[in-house]
């Protein structure tokens, strides 16, 4: 038996708070509308995508006691780089000193789970990779224009990181997965390069819910577990209704979500790698225990796993 082993995570907010008066001063908002719509009180803004994944990186490195140079495979999840060219994990590889190979993976919201899917396949290849770092990093505050009171309150700047270390005694990190794609639906939610995002609110709420829900109910199945045997869901944190949404459908309790939505905003790639992390440092998981990712985006893209935590 074989399998990767989660060794070290770490997060990078950038230290810029901005609260929902802030909007309310100077939008057609209020913080009543944007919190019982969202749930967001406060998000962060600021920084650079390599740079906050520098931080989050070098923070799990620490953690699994490695050196940089010991990661000899990197995957960014982002959907905003800091340039067209050359991929922002190239600055991140050469910041942190890493080794080997490094790449960006673009799903949107979806990224930090397909990226762990990745790293996790090429872990276990025998194509000699043996310790990989996957970030979910976004300065979603660049793309978003402040002047729209439909976007502008939802999305923030963050990044989360995870080390993945490959061992021969390990048990499979990854019970099941699910990594899909609706390209017809790319409409509903868009970015053209040197533009704000552009989002049809209600539909993108109403197809993750329903993407969401399918694809966590399809992982379950084929790890063989039932929403009882989950230790700690974490969803995608864009909306608190989504998420309540996906609880009441999973039957999963509050108590064993991962929740940061409402000091962080919808980070994108980012978000459930924070919210994992939080729980992580609050001492909510112990090895064994079953995680449950879920997480959908702009493609329309979505991912699931259940993921076993520890040794
Ligand atoms: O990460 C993946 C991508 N994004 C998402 O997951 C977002 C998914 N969608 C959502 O979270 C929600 O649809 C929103 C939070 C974006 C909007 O909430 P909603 O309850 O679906 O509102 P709505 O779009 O149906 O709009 C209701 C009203 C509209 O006014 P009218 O047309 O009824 O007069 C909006 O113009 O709320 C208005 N509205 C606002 N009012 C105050 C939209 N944004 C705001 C705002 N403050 N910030």
């Amino acid at each position: 038996m074989s399998g990767s082993v989660i060794t070290g995570w770490g997060t990078a907010l950038p230290e810029k708070v901005v609260t929902n008066a802030e909007f309310e001063a100077r939008l057609e908002t209020t913080d009543t509308w944007i919190v019982e719509r969202t749930g967001i009180h406060e998000r962060r803004f600021g920084g650079t995508t390599s740079g906050l994944a520098v931080e989050a990186g070098a923070a799990a490195i620490t953690m699994a006691g490695l050196a940089p140079s010991e990661i000899d495979l990197l995957i960014l999840a982002t959907t905003t780089p800091d340039k067209a060219i050359p991929a922002t994990s190239s600055t991140v590889h050469a910041q942190l000193g890493c080794s080997g190979a490094a790449f960006d993976l673009n799903t949107a919201c979806a990224g930090y789970v397909y990226a762990t899917v990745v790293a996790d396949a090429m872990l276990g290849a025998g194509i000699g990779f043996k310790r990989a770092l996957v970030i979910g990093s976004e300065t979603l505050s660049v793309i978003t224009d402040m002047e729209d009171r439909a976007t502008a309150v939802l999305f923030a700047d963050g990044a989360g990181a995870v080390v993945f270390e490959h061992r021969d005694d390990a048990q499979p990190l990854i019970l099941a997965s699910d990594l899909g794609l609706d390209g017809s639906l790319l409409s509903i939610l868009y970015c053209d390069h040197g533009g704000f995002m552009k989002m049809e609110g209600r539909e993108v709420f109403r197809r993750a819910v329903r993407a969401t829900v399918e694809s966590a109910l399809k992982v379950l199945d084929q790890a063989g577990v039932t929403a009882d045997e989950i230790a700690l869901f974490v969803p995608h944190q864009a909306n608190q209704r989504i998420i309540d949404a996906m609880t009441q459908r999973l039957g999963i309790p509050q108590d064993r979500t991962a929740i940061v939505l409402d000091k962080t905003g919808n980070t994108s790639s980012a978000s459930i790698p924070i919210a994992l992390a939080a729980a992580a440092d609050a001492g909510r998981l112990s090895d064994g225990d079953l995680i449950l990712f879920s997480g959908f985006g702009a493609g329309m893209t979505w991912a699931s796993a259940v993921v076993r935590w520890g040794q």
